[in-house]
């Protein structure tokens, strides 16, 4: 006897046809995976044809900075720190991030995000942001998986006490060493952050994740210098790069036969913002590039590439609704992902491959995996990147936690 049995349900591996597959699920694990399961389990849903998925992961959020609307009006990078710094001198309360991330959190959730990588700035002498986030962290276990990263978003060198307040945000449970090269005043700085900030992780044998050439300036390579110290220290697979979007305009030449071979070599992972990405950069050339990594390269290199928000109406950007499905689509576009594989890895870019990124265990729409899923109004992969769907069914350890269906409603996928 199963707890529940979800029939009829279509998975990331059909497309453009009727192929459904029934999902058992007990003592909180998916148990089995397969056609025409026996009927036998205290709950049975049927999915009608819907897409299920493994639950959404954003592998690159700022949970301190959401929903505090602070209006950016020249769109750029600078601007959104200098009145985040703003921000941080006159509002912020350990109050005031609680209960902002603690709303958005429940948000995400019904919208199928069960994992979320959030940067946390540890610049603050009272570190505000890692007190409140490292409590709710501990509150929304049952909920969301949150994986912290002491980010130093003034520069690690941007202050003698930053040094002091990371090792103190780590002590006191955040989980990931962060850093903001591009951001230090020198370019040797840039590289003497990161040769300290790796072997500080690699000392507390903890992961790794900076903000990495999130420029314009073609010159900013810092991510060459992240692949030889993670390498040098013995770090493979455990370092990621957020944003990179310097690559979008760096020479071909390089990116293709020096800096990707060094970053496979190094075994780094890759996160994008497309969202983010597009809207920050590019203020500066012109003609206008696709100010985003190269995903297509990158993911064709072999290297583990992953597509998160970054921002909901914060300093940095205005719009987002906690829905992976709109980042997915627009890392499509700039991409030049739009072929059927290319889309369904799009989708893997918002799911496996951020959880891979983060460690995450358990994970993933396979027998003995956590039964943490995802039910969405679409027939395919396809038609949730197309339409953006209606989260009809969300899973967390077994128990339904959030379900739309109406008993009614013939609309969707047969
Ligand atoms: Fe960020």
């Amino acid at each position: 006897m199963y707890d529940l049995l979800i029939r009829n349900a279509t998975l990331l591996d059909s497309v453009n046809t009727d192929d459904t597959r029934d999902i058992a699920i007990t003592d909180g694990m998916i148990t089995e995976i397969r056609r025409n399961l026996p009927d036998e389990a205290r709950t049975v849903v049927d999915a009608r044809g819907c897409l299920v998925l493994p639950p959404f992961v954003d592998s690159h959020f700022h949970l301190d900075s959401v929903w505090t609307r602070v209006p950016n009006s020249s769109g750029t990078l600078k601007e959104g720190i200098d009145n985040w710094f703003t921000y941080k001198q006159t509002t912020l309360t350990v109050e005031d991030v609680y209960d902002r991330a603690k709303a958005y959190c429940e948000h995400a959730f019904s919208m199928g995000i069960q994992a979320i990588r959030s940067h946390v700035d540890v610049c603050d002498p009272q570190l505000r942001g890692a007190q409140a986030l490292v409590q709710l962290k501990n509150d929304l276990s049952d909920t969301i998986d949150i994986q912290l990263v002491a980010f130093p978003q003034d520069g690690y060198f941007g202050s003698p006490e930053v040094a002091d307040l990371l090792n103190k945000a780590l002590d006191m449970g955040v989980d990931v060493v962060g850093g903001i090269p591009h951001f230090e005043q020198t370019m040797e700085l840039g590289s003497r952050s990161i040769e300290t900030l790796v072997k500080i992780a690699a000392e507390r044998d903890l992961l790794v994740d900076m903000h990495c050439d999130e420029s314009d300036d073609p010159n900013s390579r810092h991510v060459e210098t992240l692949a030889y110290q993670t390498r040098l220290l013995g770090m493979q697979g455990r370092v990621n790069a957020s944003h990179v979007t310097s690559m979008a305009i760096m020479d071909p030449y390089y990116v293709s036969r020096k800096l990707i071979p060094l970053m496979v070599g190094a075994e780094l992972s890759v996160i994008t913002n497309p969202l983010i990405n597009i809207h920050l950069g590019g203020h500066f050339h012109h003609p206008k590039h696709r100010a985003m990594a190269p995903i297509r390269d990158l993911h064709g290199a072999g290297l583990t590439v992953a597509c998160a928000q970054d921002c909901n109406e914060d300093p940095w950007y205005p719009l987002g609704n906690a829905d992976m499905l709109e980042v997915a689509h627009m890392g499509a576009h700039i991409g030049h992902m739009m072929g059927l594989e290319q889309l369904k890895t799009m989708v893997e870019m918002v799911t496996s491959n951020p959880a891979r990124i983060m460690n995450l265990e358990g994970y993933g729409l396979e027998t003995g995996c956590r039964a943490n899923l995802l039910m969405l109004d679409a027939r395919d992969y396809v038609e949730a990147l197309r339409t953006t769907p209606d989260r009809v069914m969300v899973v967390r350890d077994g128990v339904i936690r959030v379900d739309t269906r109406k008993p009614e409603d013939t609309s969707r996928a047969p």
